[in-house]
């Protein structure tokens, strides 16, 4: 399984040192909020300025209007930008799609833990590079897994969604062997990884690689 560590609940006083710890993963992942469309405000463009990142990172968009973010992270070379279902028009989603993908980046769609996975069409499906399913509700790291979100990834396969599928919230050790049989690829880790000692996290990425 690869696994994509969230630096949501880094330290940000040492936040170079929390990102280096966890350079054998195989993405980093950046959670933008805007305070809008989820409570807590986070980080933006400005963070590559600020650390440098040992990996290829995602970005996923939880903020209103993300089509606005777009530019200045394509611009700073992430590999994937995910933007949420639920922040824009049902009939943008594929033209936003798109345009991902035109500027060359893994294009992702993003369905929060209380929106059912058929709130992504069949268009939407035979376009998206990569679904992530949230298995909480967005905004907070910490939170419990909703088992319920293993149910959604296997319809979307069912239907024939041969992409990337990506689980984000409360994914812990022992989950990620269903999140896989379930038909993921990759798992978003935060609290998990950041609440362990520095020392630890790189052997408790490979125990999650090797699964
Ligand atoms: C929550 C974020 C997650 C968060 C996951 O809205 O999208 O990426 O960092 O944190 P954990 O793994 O602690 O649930
Ligand atoms: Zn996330």
């Amino acid at each position: 399984m690869k696994i994509a560590p969230s630096i949501l609940d880094a330290n940000f006083g040492y936040l170079q040192r929390d990102i280096d710890s966890i350079a054998t993963a195989d993405r980093i992942h950046l959670d933008v909020m805007d305070g809008h469309y989820v409570p807590n405000c986070t980080f933006g463009a400005s963070i590559f300025r600020q650390v440098e990142f040992p990996i290829e990172v995602e970005v996923h968009l939880m903020v209103e209007n993300p089509a606005s973010f777009f530019e200045r992270f394509i611009d700073l070379g992430v590999m994937g930008i995910t933007f949420h279902a639920e922040t824009v028009d049902p009939d943008e989603i594929v033209p936003l799609l798109t345009q991902l993908k035109s500027a060359g980046v893994k294009a992702g769609i993003c369905i929060d833990g209380y929106t059912d996975d058929d709130a992504l069409s069949d268009e939407v499906l035979h376009t998206a590079d990569q679904i992530l399913i949230m298995s909480v509700k967005a905004g907070l790291g910490g939170q419990s897994f909703m088992p319920e979100s293993l149910k959604k990834c296997q319809r979307l396969r069912n239907r024939g969604f041969k992409g990337e599928i990506e689980f984000d919230g409360g994914v812990k050790d022992h989950n990620v062997e269903a999140i896989r049989d379930a038909g993921a690829d990759i798992v978003v880790m935060g609290s998990y990884l950041m609440k362990a000692d520095l020392a630890d996290r790189p052997k408790l990425i490979s125990d999650i690689q090797n699964l």
